[in-house]
């Protein structure tokens, strides 16, 4: 599936924004900072937050993740 621009000021697609919040980005002020999103013209900012609250990971996946990739590496 092709990338939507999301943000044309900066030109952040839902892709950045779902690749961020599967890296564990906390928060969308977070996620500003990092790709300068709605932070322009702000017209992008209700798809920019409705992409990135549909791609939050639960903060115990993250938890699980580690854990898993502590137990995977060898001794
Ligand atoms: S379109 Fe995102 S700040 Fe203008």
């Amino acid at each position: 599936m092709p990338a939507m621009i999301v943000c044309v000021c900066n030109r952040v697609s839902d892709r950045d924004i779902r690749r961020h919040a599967s890296e564990g980005c906390e928060s969308y002020d977070t996620l500003q900072m990092a790709t300068g999103v709605a932070t322009c013209c702000g017209r992008c900012d209700s798809c920019a937050r409705e992409v990135f609250e549909s791609a939050q990971v639960p903060a115990s996946v993250h938890v699980h993740r580690a854990v898993v990739q502590a137990v995977a590496l060898p001794a």
